[in-house]
């Protein structure tokens, strides 16, 4: 199995290019689903994930192809052939549930494999199963499997999502686009991910209205065509590159990163004595004097996001002072806190909150995490760790960070596969 090891201690200096986001591609794929007509996609990172989805759109009958001239660029077209997503590739990767909206709204019909718990909560689907059903479907739990039909076309509705989840706006959002009159949906999630998805199927002939705000109207069309559509650069990406750059003691300018993305990310790094400065086609992050500790909390969008909570703890871990970190979005997301305190962090876990107590050094230890980002930020502690950090279960990392090591490598960490 791969591991990764560091050898810490090295301040950080040059330039990352930032990719595609993993969460935005995956919804943008599965909205392929909802015309026969070729979707070209643009700017999508090559990981696991990808890859994943990949394999199971083209299993529903849709063909994925890499463009010779861009790697990065996805062609997707087919007919749908079958409307199973089975087992075997929902447990390994949750957003493969983002087809059931797709598969509903263009079939009629869908069944979808439960996705199960996972390493970092339960994640029940029921706020998608309760959306569509408002739609009109008719959703029957068997062994193990969503059965979705709607015969006579989906029908637009009002739904209030009593929690702004990303999936289940992503769903809804997906399916009312085909479906009969206007779908209102209240409270929906506000990520940048839903509003590049949103932005691509308006290009695919959607009338979606109220992008990028907590209330969606979408009015239903008889059918979508192809389209082509860059993918936002990954925020979550950025904001863990700017962590290595603080927590290095270095300086690194983000390519093609988006600050506007990145809700108070950039408002509590800044509070942590970190210097962010955007120019024309990227940021620049750079470590002030010292680091301070800064309380977070997560939330969903434009709040601080969960997906960055491991790697914030890790960059608080060697801040002057305290900082509590609670986690909100879901309920099992420490599993890095004893890994890091193995490599001598001072974090403290009550209830969903972390007491994290700065050090001046953590040193360098083998250690492993059951997510991609709480592997992630094991890779940062060993960026400012004294002597060798070994991280294993490297395949979380590569379902989320293209070109980790080179990346870092490329700005003078030493970092490598070991394989
Ligand atoms: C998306 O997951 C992301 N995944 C996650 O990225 C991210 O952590 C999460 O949003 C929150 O920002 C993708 O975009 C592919 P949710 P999703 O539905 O859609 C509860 C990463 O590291 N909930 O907003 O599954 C749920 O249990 C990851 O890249 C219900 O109770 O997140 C959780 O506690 C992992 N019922 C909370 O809401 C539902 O029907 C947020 O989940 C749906 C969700």
């Amino acid at each position: 199995m791969h591991r990764i090891r560091i050898r810490g201690c090295r301040p950080l200096s040059g330039e990352i290019s930032i990719g595609g986001a993993k969460n935005a591609a995956l919804p943008l794929m599965a909205a392929a689903l909802l015309t026969e007509e070729r979707l070209i996609l643009s700017n999508v990172p090559q990981l696991a994930d990808i890859h994943t989805m990949a394999t199971l759109l083209a299993q529903h009958g849709i063909t994925v192809e890499r463009v010779a001239r861009d790697r990065r660029m996805l062609a997707l077209g087919g007919a749908i052939t079958n409307p199973e997503a089975p087992y075997d590739i929902v447990r390994k990767m949750r957003a493969s549930v983002l087809v059931l909206g797709p598969l509903l709204a263009r079939l009629g019909q869908a069944r979808v494999s439960l996705p199960g718990g996972c390493a970092i909560g339960t994640r029940p689907v029921d706020l998608h199963l309760k959306g569509l059903e408002q739609l009109g479907a008719q959703i029957t739990l068997e062994g193990g499997y969503i059965q979705a039909t709607a015969p006579c076309r989906l029908t637009g509705a009002k739904i209030v999502l009593p929690f702004a989840s990303v999936g289940a706006t992503e769903n809804i959002l997906m399916a009312a686009c085909l479906a009969k009159g206007r779908t209102v949906l209240a409270n929906a999630a506000r990520e940048p991910e839903i509003a590049d998805l949103a932005a691509c199927l308006n290009k695919m002939g959607a009338l979606i209205g109220g992008i990028g705000t907590d209330r969606l109207t979408i009015d239903g069309v008889a059918r979508l065509h192809g389209a082509e559509h860059e993918t936002i650069p990954d925020r979550i990406e950025t904001g863990t590159y700017a962590v290595a750059a603080a927590i290095s003691g270095g300086a690194i300018r983000l390519r093609c990163a988006r600050l506007d993305h990145l809700g108070s990310v950039v408002r509590i790094l800044r509070e942590a004595g970190v210097e962010i400065i955007e120019d024309g086609g990227g940021v620049t992050v750079r470590r002030l004097d010292g680091l301070h500790g800064v309380d977070v909390m997560t939330e969903p969008y434009p709040g601080f996001p969960t997906d960055m909570q491991a790697q914030f703890m890790a960059l608080m871990s060697v801040a002057e002072g305290a900082a509590m970190v609670t986690e909100t979005i879901f309920e099992n997301r420490f599993m890095h806190v004893p890994e890091l305190n193995r490599m001598g962090a001072r974090i403290n876990v009550h209830g969903a909150s972390a007491i994290v107590r700065g050090v001046a050094t953590l040193s360098g230890a083998p250690v492993m995490a059951t997510d991609l980002r709480a592997s992630v930020s094991l890779v940062l502690a060993g960026l400012a760790a004294k002597g060798e950090t070994v991280v294993n279960r490297v395949y979380h990392l590569d379902r989320g960070y293209e070109a980790l090591e080179s990346k870092l490598a490329a700005c003078g960490a030493a970092i490598e596969r070991l394989v």
